[in-house]
């Protein structure tokens, strides 16, 4: 008789089960929900606060959980933290670099952490080097470099031992548009060189940019997920606003035409704009991202 081997295909790379997480009296995860899938792109949008960074770092293997299940690439984050820490790279929201150092020697040693041998090192850190277009600056010391310049080598020590998954925490934080959007092409060529991709924001434009779905975070819950699209169609596509004295009132419709005859309708100015993931996050939490 032929016998068959059942090769597991993955489908689900990052599942979280009813996580929770307390300091002390703070509640900073209330029960989340998730999945994603293996080359996803995946945001965390939500305010200061929200537990977007103690998720990370749960996911991580820097926090520990006080409630729940988390399971990464088919290991538990905490029946086998050290698969799950060689599946991810993780970029910080703060710059971690060791600022007197050279840029090759920041990432030397996080080869080296990784047990990486001296060739494979040698190797790879030309290669990421190359792909974050700063191959002339390896020698430079870390604390030359601007701020975006810093992100994109963290972003390549992050890749450095070749993870599954990608966790960027506020990746463009205090960094003006432009070089964002260069941190933004990065991001987006990393997920379609097939790693998956878990970053958090507060910037609506981030995540509507970049991401495949959105999940919306406040006070440590998820209030709704789905695409950027999906959560934006529930609102309408057109936004008008008026300004009433202190407030901002705005109504949203379907077509730019109804948008367009509801105003000829009114004495009133209005403004006409395309409805974006900030409308759905406020009407959903009461509250702005920012
Ligand atoms: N080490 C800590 N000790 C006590 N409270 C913390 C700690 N880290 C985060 N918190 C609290 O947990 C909540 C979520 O914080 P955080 O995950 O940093 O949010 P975000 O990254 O979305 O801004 C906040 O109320 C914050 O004050
Ligand atoms: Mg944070």
């Amino acid at each position: 008789m032929r016998e068959y081997t059942i090769t597991q295909i993955q489908t689900i790379m990052i599942s979280i089960e009813d996580l929770h997480k307390s300091y002390g009296k703070t509640q900073a995860l209330n029960g989340i929900h998730l999945q994603v899938e293996p080359g996803e792109l995946f945001a965390f949008l939500g305010p200061n606060g929200a537990g977007k960074t103690t998720t990370i770092r749960i996911l991580t293997g820097l926090t520990r959980l006080t409630g729940g299940k988390v399971n990464i690439g088919g290991s538990d984050i905490t029946t086998d933290p050290i698969a799950v820490k060689r599946l991810c790279g993780i970029v910080p929201q703060h710059i971690n670099l060791d600022s007197e150092l050279s840029v090759y020697e920041n990432l030397d040693i996080h080869g080296r952490l990784f047990a990486l041998s001296s060739d494979v090192r040698k190797q790879k850190i030309r290669e990421l080097l190359e792909y974050i277009e700063l191959a002339d600056r390896e020698k430079d010391l870390v604390k030359k470099l601007s701020g975006g310049l810093k992100r994109r080598v963290m972003i390549a020590r992050a890749l450095l031992h070749e993870p599954k998954v990608l966790f960027l925490d506020e990746p463009t934080v205090g960094l003006d548009a432009a070089i964002r959007r260069r941190i933004w092409a990065l991001i987006k060529r990393v997920q379609r060189d097939g790693t998956t991709v878990f970053l958090t924001t507060h910037y609506i434009e981030e995540a509507e940019f970049l991401a495949d779905r959105v999940a919306f975070i406040d006070l440590g819950a998820i209030k709704a997920i789905d695409t950027p699209g999906k959560l934006m169609e529930q609102l309408g596509v057109w936004a008008l606003d008026q300004i009433n004295g202190d407030d901002m009132e705005t109504r949203y419709f379907t077509t730019r035409k109804e948008a367009a005859a509801y105003s000829a309708s009114k004495d009133t100015g209005f403004t006409l704009r395309r409805v974006n993931l900030e409308d759905v996050f406020l009407s959903i939490t009461g509250k702005k991202v920012l």
